[in-house]
């Protein structure tokens, strides 16, 4: 049966200091759960955020990794870099690295297939705009992402894949979806993971909701049935915000 994950983004904040901070008060503040705690520092901190997690029932995951195996890509990281150092899962297809690095679903559907390679697992992130909703496109953008991006996988790929659905719209902007906008959203995408995959894989497959994500709203969220956690953003960034979002399942 499929898990349910609470993973924190937390984007290009926290430096050394801040991250080792950070991390020692989720570790004393946590308390017992079965929902897995996913965190996701900068690259720069990933090795001293593995070194510190290690037997305290956190991962580690990076925020983005280059597709190729290595070679002349001044700036990006590879995939064995990330596995070197025990980061074994990788968020792929953020809102942000779509908007402003221009990451498509094209090249989305490499950097999957690059760490489906080095057995890493992948939070795959998508969602659809303000302007598809409001033209009533959103099934159909959140269907084309997933095609492109993740249909060429074969079923046993996606014991490796956790989604989670982001609409732009609701991203660092405090508005949510309702609990409703989101049940319905991945309602769908199971349903279309079932049509594509069979009821296995969909059952299984972990959908996590992103978008302003916030201890006060994240019961109503988390309590639906499809919805299997969250990807959270500003939230994440203080301890005790985080882990009450945890704790909400
Ligand atoms: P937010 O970010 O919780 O700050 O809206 C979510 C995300 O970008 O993953």
């Amino acid at each position: 049966m499929r898990k349910n994950i609470v993973a924190g983004n937390w984007k290009m904040h926290k430096n050394h200091t801040e991250t080792l901070a950070l991390l020692e008060d989720i570790i004393a503040q946590k308390q017992e759960t079965a929902t897995e705690i996913v965190v996701a520092p900068t690259f720069v901190n990933l090795k001293a955020a593995v070194d510190q997690v290690t037997g305290k029932n956190i991962t580690v995951a990076a925020q983005n990794m280059h597709q190729a195996e290595g070679g002349a890509f001044t700036g990006e990281i590879a995939a064995s870099m990330l596995t070197d150092i025990g980061v074994q899962t990788v968020i792929l297809g953020h809102s942000e690295r779509r908007a402003y690095f221009h990451e498509t679903d094209a090249l989305l559907a490499s950097k999957v297939d690059t760490a489906l390679k080095h057995e890493m697992r992948v939070i795959f992130c998508f969602g659809e705009e303000l302007k598809d909703r409001q033209k009533n496109n959103h099934f159909n953008i959140v269907e084309y992402q997933l095609r492109d991006a993740l249909f060429h996988l074969k079923k046993e790929d996606w014991k490796s894949i956790i989604l989670a659905y982001e609409p732009v719209w609701a991203i660092g902007t405090g508005e949510t979806a309702s609990p409703e906008q989101a049940q319905e959203m991945h309602q769908f995408i199971r349903e279309l993971i079932a049509k594509v995959y069979g009821t296995e894989v969909a059952d299984n497959v972990s959908i996590l909701y992103g978008g302003s994500v916030k201890p006060d709203n994240a019961k109503e969220i988390f309590s639906k049935p499809d919805v299997d956690g969250g990807l959270i953003g500003g939230a994440s960034l203080k301890a005790a915000d985080f882990l009450a979002i945890v704790n909400a399942f």
